[in-house]
């Protein structure tokens, strides 16, 4: 039986609203914006690929296996982690889980909120027309100009900070449950749509082709290390953003069924915005590997370039700050939910943290004009955050949760609380999780660090 131990911090109404809280925080920039980007940066179809097995592989049996820990726990992953590694004999090392996820979320709120401030501001130029019949050269330029302006970037860092806090602090619950429910389905209609227009490109088979076609040359250490990090940040896993929402989930609800949903969805998601992204790119004669820059020099031209483009880019840039904004809600709430528990009011935690990583994000906000030559290890301030958490971080958390799960939790615990009826579900589960996740991100990490 799945333990049905209850936290103070409420459960979700029902599986569905797990699963959309959970492909809220899956969804964000990390697919609009991200994994287009780091997709032409490394060549398209090879690395895709390695996306898609990173996430068969490492990804959904370590989903599996933290929202399966957080269910258990009912608690935020520090004290989850400190009473599961107790209960289970574990050394010690892994009651730090969950702080080292803390510390990693504080990281990636803060460059987060930087980069969900540039759709804030997209929002604005798309509004007010600027991009009608706009070329890739007007768009390549207004966008630099934003990158430009350090004080503008400060100030659209700050209002989206004070969004995600304003949510946090009425409670994951009442503040997320009613935004997912209606704004994720919205989402999908707009990309689909883009997709429509997309197609309709000269650009399309040379974008499918970019994306879909393997060429083992274009692979290499480097990459591989990006793909596998990319899939747990993709996923929102390792650091404990999923395993805080699992300690809301309903007890009795498939945890299987639901993960597959999330991680199709999430994956889903991604490949869309690539078909979008990359035929505008070609037909424009772009640069598949211009950076982060990508989604925000190419959509603009798209939507110039469509009747009705100028509300069209609006609420598609709207519904980009929402993902980014149910995004921002999950990588915060670990390191709220510990400081509820240590007795912190709700408010007050929000306030700390997210001051906090506002500080922090100050850093980012600088990496892209006046500290944009300031390079050491990565690159700059931003490049090096990235690195530490999606390459590094991340996929240390998800080996140790996958080795925690696997190797030092009772087979009969592990067994009760996922609670599939098939016994050879489990089976296999449990062999991915002991042998195949962790050896294939210790490979991956071997190979690219070296
Ligand atoms: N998964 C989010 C995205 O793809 O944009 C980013 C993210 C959310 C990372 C939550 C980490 C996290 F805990």
């Amino acid at each position: 039986m799945a333990s049905n131990k209850r936290g103070m911090h409420g459960i979700w109404g029902s599986r569905w609203t797990f699963i959309l809280a959970a492909t809220g925080s899956a969804v964000g920039l990390g697919n609009i914006w991200k994994f287009p980007y780091i997709t032409g940066e490394n060549g398209g179809g090879a690395f895709v690929l390695m996306y898609l097995v990173c996430i068969l592989v490492a990804g959904v049996p370590v989903m599996i296996a933290e929202v399966l820990l957080g269910r258990r726990g009912r608690m935020s992953p520090i004290h989850t982690m400190q009473a599961e590694a107790k209960e289970q004999q574990a050394p010690a090392v892994f009651s730090g889980i969950g702080w080292m996820g803390a510390v990693s979320g504080f990281f990636i709120l803060s460059f987060y909120s930087v980069i969900a401030g540039w759709t804030l501001a997209y929002i604005g130029k798309m509004a007010s027309g600027e991009f009608s019949g706009a070329d890739a050269d007007t768009a390549a330029a207004s966008f630099s100009g934003l990158l430009a302006d350090p004080w503008t970037l400060l100030g659209l860092h700050t209002l989206f900070m004070i969004m995600t806090g304003g949510v946090i602090a009425r409670g994951v619950k009442h503040g997320l449950e009613d935004g997912v429910r209606l704004l994720m389905p919205l989402l999908f209609v707009m990309l689909i749509m883009l997709l429509g227009y997309a197609i309709t490109t000269p650009g399309f088979v040379q974008g499918w082709n970019f994306l879909f076609s393997f060429d083992a040359s274009k692979l290499n250490a480097d990459s591989i290390v990006v793909a596998l990090g990319h899939s747990f940040f993709t996923l929102s896993l390792g650091m404990g953003a999923i395993m805080t929402y699992g300690a809301y989930m309903p007890a009795e609800a498939s945890l299987t069924r639901t993960i597959f949903t999330v991680a199709f969805l999430d994956t889903l998601v991604a490949l869309v915005a690539g078909l979008i992204i990359f035929p505008i790119v070609f037909s424009n004669g772009l640069e598949p590997a211009a950076g982060p820059g990508l989604m925000f020099q190419t959509l603009p031209i798209a939507f110039g370039a469509l009747p009705g483009g100028t509300l069209i880019g609006t609420a598609f840039f709207v519904l980009v700050a929402i993902a980014a904004w149910s995004s921002a809600i999950s990588i915060a709430e670990p390191a709220v939910a510990w400081a509820v528990e240590k007795g912190v009011s709700r408010g007050r935690a929000t306030f700390i943290v997210c001051l906090l990583a506002w500080l922090i994000g100050v850093g980012t906000v600088l990496s892209f004009n006046e500290w944009s030559e300031v390079t050491f290890l990565k690159g700059t301030f931003f490049d090096n955050l990235d690195f530490l958490t999606s390459n590094l971080m991340m996929p240390l958390g998800g080996m140790a949760i996958a080795i925690f799960v696997g190797w030092y939790m009772r087979r009969e615990d592990a067994e009760g609380e996922l609670n599939v009826a098939d016994h050879r579900v489990f089976t296999v589960w449990r062999f991915m999780l002991r042998y195949l996740s962790p050896l294939a991100i210790l490979l991956i990490f071997v190979k690219g660090l070296s």
